[in-house]
């Protein structure tokens, strides 16, 4: 893949957030993802890759665009997978509440898990842990190696979590240990990502959450040389055939690194929509301007680049989605 890809990437990004921000706070969760998803779709066509949609909106009779096997780009690049969340954290936006994004991976073809819309458990490190941990150790045992290779003590660890119910006891042995916890509302590419910065404070990131995001967040962890260990939790006959129609054969096996990104390049971006673990929101500027913050990382080289964004929108104090994708379009 080429690496001005990942510039083209960014721009479809930053449309996603531009279009769904309109939506902060609205109260309408389906509207800010359609506007996200028009939006994205569109800016589609003008990249330079032959893609599938790996990951998207949902398989092809739930979902009128970006579902899975759906054809993207201009056809004129290489042949990619492509896994997107046009605004993941609907309800975030809704509630005008933190960490929401566009996100976007793009890998070589057949390098991405074609990953059910269902729950998956995960361990996320970043590189000093990467290859340390292991999904089936008991918690415990886990934060004894996280202090090993870390050289921090317990009280030292700092260990994000899904705010749910289902994490009641996840919570409860992590407390008993003594690590601090930084609970997440929503939005666990982003939390999962946190543990793998340079400069975050977040050590792991632990729980359960959607399989798709889980890939999502393996692609940004890989550009990061961070780790993320997943399995799936299928919950019940309807969900184990889904793993199975999708190709996963062994739907509980712990998923690593290569099952999930493969062994070739990635491209990540991802556009903040609301201000979240590491960046900010949109912000509309005046009448004619919008402000966006994005990151782009790419495996082979492991840079990371946060970009800035002045956008131009004139003719709306509060632009629609049309208006919002015609000017960014032309930028
Ligand atoms: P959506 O974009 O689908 O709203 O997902 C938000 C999110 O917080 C994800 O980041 C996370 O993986 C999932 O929901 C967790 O699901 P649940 O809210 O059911 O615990």
């Amino acid at each position: 893949m080429d690496r001005e890809l990942a510039l083209e990437i960014v721009r479809v990004t930053e449309l996603g957030a531009l279009s769904s921000a309109r939506w902060i706070g609205r109260g309408d969760k389906n509207a800010a993802d359609d506007a996200a998803t028009t939006a994205i779709r569109s800016m589609f066509d003008s990249v330079s890759i032959d893609g599938t949609v790996v990951i998207g909106e949902g398989e092809m009779d739930d979902a009128p665009m970006l579902y899975i096997g759906e054809k993207v780009g201009n056809q004129k690049g290489p042949s990619v997978d492509v896994a997107v969340d046009p605004l993941e954290g609907t309800e975030v936006v809704a509630c005008g509440l933190h960490n929401a994004q566009s996100v976007i991976a793009i890998a070589d073809k057949g390098s991405l898990l074609h990953a059910p819309d269902i729950y998956m458990e995960k361990l996320a490190c970043g590189p000093e842990l990467a290859g340390r941990l292991s999904l089936e150790d008991p918690v415990e045992v886990t934060l004894q190696k996280a202090c090993h290779f870390s050289g921090k003590s317990l009280s030292e660890l700092t260990v994000m979590v899904l705010d749910r119910k289902r994490h009641e006891q996840l919570i409860h042995s992590l407390r008993e240990a003594g690590v601090r916890i930084k609970l997440l509302g929503h939005g666990d590419v982003a939390g999962a990502i946190a543990a793998a910065l340079p400069d975050s404070d977040v050590d792991l990131y632990m729980g359960s959450g959607g399989a798709p995001e889980g890939v999502l967040a393996a692609a940004a962890l890989k550009c990061l040389g961070g780790e993320m260990q997943g399995r799936l939790l299928p919950d019940g006959p309807i969900e184990l055939q889904r793993c199975v129609r999708m190709g996963i054969t062994n739907p509980t096996r712990v998923l690593y690194m290569e099952d999930m990104v493969g062994i070739g390049d990635v491209l990540f971006a991802a556009t903040g929509v609301t201000s979240g673990e590491f960046l900010n929101g949109v912000r509309f500027i005046g009448k004619e301007r919008a402000e966006t913050h994005s990151v782009i990382m790419r495996a082979q080289s492991r840079t990371i680049r946060y970009i800035r964004s002045i956008h131009f929108l004139p003719g709306k104090e509060i632009p629609d989605a049309p208006t919002v994708r015609q000017n960014v379009a032309s930028l």
